[in-house]
């Protein structure tokens, strides 16, 4: 029997595109650099209306929507972010308030960029273990409020957005190699490099949120190399081959990442789904926002093999491979 299956999925953007042109005129870059090194032509920053909390809210209505479910069914809502409304309580606590469906169990994951994967992960084990039938495994972020917007190297990066899936507990009406769900999952995290990426701020050391602090050519070495190592073991846990996946959604941090880890476990570049020149990096949302992009423009369809992977802060690290 597979693991959860997705019913449906649902993204949200702030409205205010900045483009590179935009930033180069704050900061000393330009169009060309932030191209050629990064693939992103623009992000999405949200303005003072929008919070993590009303994107993850839309983008779970969206993905409510979208797999023809009421709110109400909902007894489970993981949300993954590094940039939640308020220390506490939980943004999931507020988007469960927003859609009415209070009672069930609602919280925070903090594993920055592979949130989305951790948040996946534990929501699957807690459906596969009865806690509930059907859960919102959100990643949003308003990353944009943690940027220190005098630092090049980092504040061209990111954007702001929050991607959902719906996701129903494993039935036993769902068997076979083709039945839809999750094949296999790993997560990872390495602490010992928690200064090669990391927020300088928090509520028990400086009582201030903080800004990104980050050694970029070292996260992009151990990025390709983490990243290549968790598709190969949920590969091989889940007894496929690499020619079997037909789409593969990664975390958008750097379109060269993306790129570089592809090669290295022969994946064509074409089955790549690429929405950082769009979205930027959203760390925990990117994922799902990506998955959602290719639902809709028609890509992705139902029983495909779909491979989403992310790396991020921690470091933290991990993989799912998913029947649709
Ligand atoms: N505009 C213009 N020049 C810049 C900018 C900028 N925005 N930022 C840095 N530079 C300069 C540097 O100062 C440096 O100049 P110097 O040679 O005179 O010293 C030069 O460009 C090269 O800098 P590098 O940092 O070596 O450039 P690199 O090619 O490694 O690209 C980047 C930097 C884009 C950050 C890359 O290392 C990267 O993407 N790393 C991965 C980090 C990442 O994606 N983190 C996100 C979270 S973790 C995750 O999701 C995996």
């Amino acid at each position: 029997m597979s693991g959860s299956r997705i019913l449906g999925t649902g993204s949200a953007l702030p409205r205010q595109i900045v483009t590179n042109a935009d930033l180069a005129e704050r900061v000393d870059t330009s169009d060309e650099w932030i191209v050629a090194r990064t693939g992103i032509r623009q992000r999405h920053i949200a303005q003072s209306d929008e919070t993590t909390a009303s994107l993850a809210i839309a983008a779970a209505r969206a993905a409510l929507a979208d797999a023809g479910v009421d709110a109400a069914s909902i007894g489970l809502i993981v949300l993954a972010t590094a940039t939640p409304d308020n220390t506490f309580p939980a943004t999931a606590t507020k988007v469960q308030a927003a859609l009415g469906c209070n009672g069930g169990v609602a919280f925070d994951v903090a594993a920055v960029c592979s949130g989305f994967l951790y948040a996946l992960t534990v929501a699957d084990s807690l459906l596969t273990t009865g806690t509930a039938k059907r859960a919102l495994v959100i990643g949003a972020e308003t990353f944009s409020r943690i940027l220190d917007w005098e630092d090049r190297t980092t504040c061209v990066l990111f954007g702001d957005g929050a991607g959902a899936v719906v996701l129903e507990a494993p039935s036993a009406q769902h068997t076979g190699s083709d039945a839809p769900g999750i094949l296999g999952s790993r997560l990872h995290a390495d602490g010992a490099q928690h200064d090669l990426l990391y927020v300088d701020g928090g509520p028990s050391t400086t009582q201030t949120v903080g800004h990104v602090r980050m050694k970029g050519p070292e996260v992009f070495r151990h990025a390709v190399v983490n990243l290549s190592a968790v598709l190969r073991e949920v590969i091989e846990e889940a007894g496929v081959s690499v020619d079997e996946i037909d789409w593969v959604v990664p975390h958008q941090a750097n379109a060269r990442i993306l790129d570089a880890t592809a090669k290295k476990l022969g994946i064509a570049p074409d089955k790549v789904i690429l929405t950082v020149d769009r979205h930027a990096n959203t760390s925990a949302a990117s994922v799902p926002l990506a998955l959602d992009v290719a639902r809709k423009d028609g890509r992705i369809k139902s029983g495909d093999l779909v491979m989403l992977e992310a790396m991020g802060g921690g470091f933290t690290w991990g993989a799912s491979l998913i029947r649709m």
